[in-house]
């Protein structure tokens, strides 16, 4: 039987409606949340994610403004314009987004925003909240979002086997400590596999939940999941492809046909993890207003 299809467009349509009565009732007292992003360099990528992000903010009536700065930047410039933006009461969210470029240290970058501003939940002081479970922390957008497409697709979570594939501080590492808390909707059994791991097809073979960020193209096969599992897709991996548009196309880090025919649910990508990152940068940004205001 194929895998039901867990549409993260319908679900950050839903956190959107959420997020805009939120905004509402912001207006009502006054309140525009706003959120600055800051581009550092020409990656082609980074480009289309803020864009796609300010058109989110556009909608939901986030004021937001976009801050470019030249690839030669150095790090004490960008230290200086978050400086500004962490004294700026119009700015209640700032997003630094990545990659930077390599001469400039990401790390120290975005333990300089404000733990109160940072939205995307990459601070230390963020980072430890959520490992403690403590609620009044910004967790990272991406990995909130597979949580809610989880939830909001019916999928159990207390004592389930999820297996994370990567281990990167925007992913692999924030999805296991919101999967592990104890807590209602959570309570999960996480293994973090990673490039060194032995056996890993083995791994995942034992996974309810199937969570793929590692980078790498089509690389869970069916007979690499437990028929029934949830399989997600966090990966977003650029092919060339003479007859696409552009010359090339993206392609996850699941083999979409051959693991919808054994997957119990299964993101298709694009349409899955992507739409639900922006949902949850709008719902923190609403947070961050609320908590300011
Ligand atoms: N680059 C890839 N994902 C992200 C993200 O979630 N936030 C930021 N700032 N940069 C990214």
């Amino acid at each position: 039987m194929a895998a039901n299809l867990i549409d993260g467009r319908a679900i950050a349509e839903e956190i959107h409606r959420e997020t805009a009565a939120r905004v509402a009732a912001l207006a009502a007292r006054g309140a525009t949340p706003g959120l600055a992003f800051v581009r550092v360099g020409d990656d082609p990528a980074s480009k289309v994610y803020v864009g796609m992000k300010e058109r989110a903010c556009q909608r939901l009536g986030i004021r937001s403004t976009t801050l470019i700065l030249a690839e030669s930047t150095s790090e004490a410039e960008v230290l200086a314009l978050i400086g500004r933006l962490n004294a700026d009461p119009a700015v209640h969210g700032i997003l630094v987004q990545a990659p930077l470029p390599r001469a400039i240290c990401s790390a120290r970058v975005f333990a300089s925003v404000a733990p109160g501003k940072d939205v995307d939940g990459f601070h230390p002081v963020n980072v430890g909240k959520l490992m403690l479970g403590d609620p009044g922390g910004f967790v990272p957008c991406t990995p909130a979002g597979i949580h809610q497409l989880l939830i909001r697709a019916g999928v159990p979570l207390a004592g389930a086997e999820v297996v994370i594939l990567g281990r990167g501080n925007i992913v692999g590492k924030p999805m296991a400590a919101i999967l592990i808390q104890k807590a209602p909707d959570a309570d999960a059994t996480v293994t973090v596999c990673h490039s060194r791991t032995r056996d890993l097809a083995a791994h995942c073979r034992r996974a309810d939940i199937l969570i793929a960020a590692m980078g790498v193209r089509e690389f869970v096969r069916a007979d690499m999941v437990k028929p029934g599992a949830a399989v997600i897709d966090v990966g977003v991996n650029r092919v060339p492809d003479p007859a696409a548009k552009g010359g090339s196309r993206l392609v996850g880090d699941v083999d979409f046909e051959g693991v919808r025919a054994v997957a119990g649910h299964l993101t298709p990508n694009p349409g899955g993890v992507g739409p639900m990152t922006i949902a949850m940068l709008m719902r923190n940004t609403v947070q961050a207003a609320e908590m300011q205001s």
